[in-house]
This record gives structure tokens, sequence and C-alpha cells, in this order.
């Protein structure tokens, strides 16, 4: 048996084409979706996210005020220029690019984005209504497996799925997505102090590895038939590519293509579907703007 390839680069531009359809309805009521994607330093998986946030946005049609900033800007100088992104109402969404440099206090800086601005779902107000249920924000990359499982017709209701992985921005989160009612799993979430992780992965009909780690999940922890969605992004060298290196997930992917019923690739799985998320939230923000 050879596993489905769910294909997120497919269904991102989907998503992204209804967004796009959108911005042009908002367009002509006289309003432009707005973001500002903060970059400081160069760090060269950041640029890289950072130039496919700015492709995405230009092709669904909304503005963009991204500003790049050098290593050196201080806190003080990232917090001032976050409160005139605050102020100004032409801006719909702010996003500010992790991980920041060292000198610079991560969690001042989220929490001092409007929440009402912040289409990453990192701010503790959108992060705090997304655990109660109430609107929030929902950060990208756990809405876009979300929306990536509904759109391969995968059900999800009363499925066992397991969660490797305990960030903020990806496995708590989706955890939370695929507990609520709409999704409605029974939801594991193993991380590093997890014993035995291969007994529980066995048991996921769904199985999210976000565990920034290649090889973490490989053939003999996966129950055939299951769902595999691969979060991790691994750079690993590569001398025969231009640039020196090759992205691989947290997976095992030729192993477990024998395995699994459904499973994401690395690159074009889950990745592109983290910036057609980012695209709905920065229209949604216009179309509350605008309330
Ligand atoms: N760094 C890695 N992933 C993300 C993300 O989703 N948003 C931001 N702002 N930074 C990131």
């Amino acid at each position: 048996m050879s596993a489905t390839i769910i294909d997120g680069k497919e269904v991102a531009a989907q998503v992204r084409a209804e967004v796009a359809e959108k911005v042009s309805a908002l367009k002509a009521k006289g309003i432009t979706p707005c973001l500002a994607v903060i970059l400081v330093g160069e760090n060269p998986a950041s640029v890289s996210y950072v130039t496919g946030k700015q492709k995405a946005l230009a092709e669904v049609g909304m503005a963009d005020r991204s500003v790049h900033l050098p290593e050196t800007t201080t806190e003080e100088e990232l917090l001032h220029l976050i409160g005139e992104l605050n102020a100004d109402s032409s801006v719909h969404g702010i996003l500010v690019q992790l991980p920041l440099p060292k000198h610079i206090d991560e969690e001042k800086v989220l929490l001092a984005i409007d929440p009402s601005k912040d289409v990453d779902g990192f701010h503790p107000v959108n992060v705090g209504n997304l655990v109660i249920g109430k609107k929030a924000y929902l950060p990208c990359t756990p809405h876009g497996i979300i929306v990536l499982l509904e759109k391969a017709g995968i059900q999800t209701s009363g499925k066992h799925a397991v969660v490797i992985g305990r960030s903020n921005i990806v496995g708590k989160p989706v955890s939370l997505l695929l507990a609520r009612k709409e999704t409605n799993c029974t939801v594991t979430l193993c991380h590093t102090g997890t014993k035995n992780i291969e007994e529980i992965t066995r048991q996921a009909d769904i199985l999210v590895a976000a565990a920034g780690r290649p090889h973490t999940v490989t053939k003999d922890m996966v129950k055939p038939g299951a769902v595999v969605i691969d979060v991790g992004v691994n750079r690993i060298p590569d001398s025969t590519k231009k640039s020196g290196f090759r992205l691989i997930g947290d997976c095992d992917f030729e192993d477990l293509k024998d395995v699994a019923g459904f499973i994401t690739p690395v690159p074009g799985g889950v990745g592109p579907m983290t910036i057609a998320m980012l695209m709905f939230n920065t229209l949604e923000a216009a179309e509350n703007a605008r309330k």
C-alpha cells in the first residue's frame, strides 16, 4: 500500500484564490488589506519565510508594509515601530518574524502588538481566546493543518490524534484545535519527556509531528493507514543543491510512504498552508477593522 500524498501547495493555492476574491471585493469598497511583516536581522530561514509571505501578499492583492531592520536594532526601536504600526489605521495586520536576536525580549514584543492586528495569533489575548473557545486569530500553522485535513476529506470526529511537540507556535495550539468540537478528536500530546512514545504514536489515527528534529517519526511508530502530518522544516547539508542544503521533515518520508494512509510531504505540505492562513487572517483583520 502506498500513502496518498496530501498536496499542501495545491490546497494553499485554493485558499489564496479564495482570499484574493474577497480582497477584490473589499478593494471595491475602498479598503486594501495591509500587512506589515517585521524582520530583524538576517537569519536565512527567516529571510526565506518573509520572502514567501511578501510574494503571497502580492499574489492576493494586499498591500505590503514590511520592514527589514538590522540585527543591531534595539528592543526600544522595535517597540517604537510596533507602536506606530498599531496606531496606523491603514495597517490591518502586524507580524514579527521569530526568532528575534537574543538581545530582544520576544515576549515583550509579542505583547506590544495590538491583539486586533495580531494575525499570527501569538498575543496572549488571542491564545487565551483560543483556549476558551472564543473568537480569535488562529495561529497560522495549526490552522493550516486543520484546513489541510478538511480539504483532503479526512474525517476527524472521534479519531485519536497524537501530537509530537509542545511548542507555543505548533504543538500546543494544534492540540487545542484538534480537540475543538468542530474537529472532535481525542488528543494526546507527546514531548521530550514522554516515555515509550512509539506505543502512543502507534495508536494514532492522525499523527502530527512537530518536534523540530529529523527522523523523529519512523516506520515502526505509525499504525498502518494513519494520517501523518509532518510539520518539520529541517535544513540538512546537500552539496548537490545550489543553496548547499535541502529541507526534510520530522518524519522518514520514504519509510512511511508504505505504511501511512495519507502523508504530507516536506516541502510542499504544511509550509505553504502557513502562509495561506496568514493571508486569510489578514483579510479577516481588514474586514474586522471595517466593522
Ligand atoms: N517563525 C517560525 N514560524 C513562525 C510563524 O508562524 N510566525 C512568526 N512570526 N515567526 C515564525
